[in-house]
């Protein structure tokens, strides 16, 4: 369970808040999306989470611990994929994934079944010797989606990661939500692949300029309109176009956040 509590972050240097106010209970095995136009805030509010970044104000809890007075306990239950997949290149993937598991305090034993299982799966037998530096942007997300799941984390937070796996790739992750949450797990992801949201996420938030602007399950952000999310989406952030003509819509989809 992650509980967001009146979070509030400005990036040194700059007048805008890149995050106002937040406050979001994320619930144990959902599956929760957050989408938004680039530069919305969804990276700063997951690095947040993950307590990379830290709190101008609020407080995150991660199962009940507070990331910012028990940073390490709260860190231990996490499971992170950052979206730009910076990870030690003079490693072969291996190493780096035996590396991450002896920090998590997992035992060799299990780490390397877990990890057979899921290099298997994401077919990197053939290259997980090898030196991350010759690795493609897909292969890297690969070894670090594995990473992120070796110490078996209550709290699973990917940063826009459905973006440049293959198709197979794809299918394995979206999977593995499944799986993660059916186990119990709480998946927090970013993505602007608005129809795979919409296939995995038990409850989404649309966040827009550092605010959530609609929160809830799709089915009942739609509730008011024919349209797809694609459609909402564009309607209920800042699109100017599309402001006046869908004003009606936008009160209507504050409802579903205010019900909340
Ligand atoms: N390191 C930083 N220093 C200063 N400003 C930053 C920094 N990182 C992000 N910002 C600003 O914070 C705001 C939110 O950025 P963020 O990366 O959270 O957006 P995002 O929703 O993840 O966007 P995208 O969809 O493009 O990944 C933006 O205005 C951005 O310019
Ligand atoms: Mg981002």
């Amino acid at each position: 369970m992650i509980k967001i509590e009146n979070v509030s972050k400005t990036y040194l240097g700059k007048q805008e808040k890149a995050l106002a106010d937040i406050n979001l209970t994320i619930n144990k095995g959902e599956v929760f999306g957050l989408v938004g136009p680039n530069g919305a805030g969804k990276s700063t509010l997951i690095k947040l989470i993950v307590g990379m970044l830290n709190l101008d104000e609020g407080d995150i809890k991660v199962n009940g611990h507070s990331i910012k007075s028990e940073t390490v306990t709260a860190k231990m239950s996490i499971g992170f994929v950052s979206d730009n997949h910076s990870i030690y290149d003079k490693l072969s993937g291996m190493e780096f994934l035996l590396f991450v598991a002896n920090i998590y305090e997992v035992s060799s034993e299990v780490a390397k079944a877990e990890i057979e299982r899921l290099v298997e799966l994401f077919e990197l037998q053939n290259a997980i010797n090898d030196s991350i530096s010759s690795y493609s942007h897909g292969m890297r997300q690969k070894i670090c989606i594995i990473a992120s799941l070796l110490h078996s984390p209550k709290v699973w937070v990917l940063d826009e990661p459905l973006t440049g796996l293959d198709p197979k790739g794809t299918y394995n992750l979206k999977q593995i939500i499944k799986r993660e949450s059916e186990k119990g797990t709480t998946v927090v992801f970013s993505s602007h692949l608005l129809e795979m949201v919409e296939k995995l996420c038990d409850r989404i938030a649309i966040i827009d300029k550092g605010k959530v602007v609609a929160m809830g399950k799709i089915d009942d952000i739609k509730a008011n309109s024919n349209e797809n999310l694609e459609s909402i989406f564009l309607s209920i952030t800042s699109n100017k176009d599309n402001q006046n003509e869908n004003q009606e819509l936008t009160e209507s989809n504050k409802k579903v956040n205010a019900n909340e």
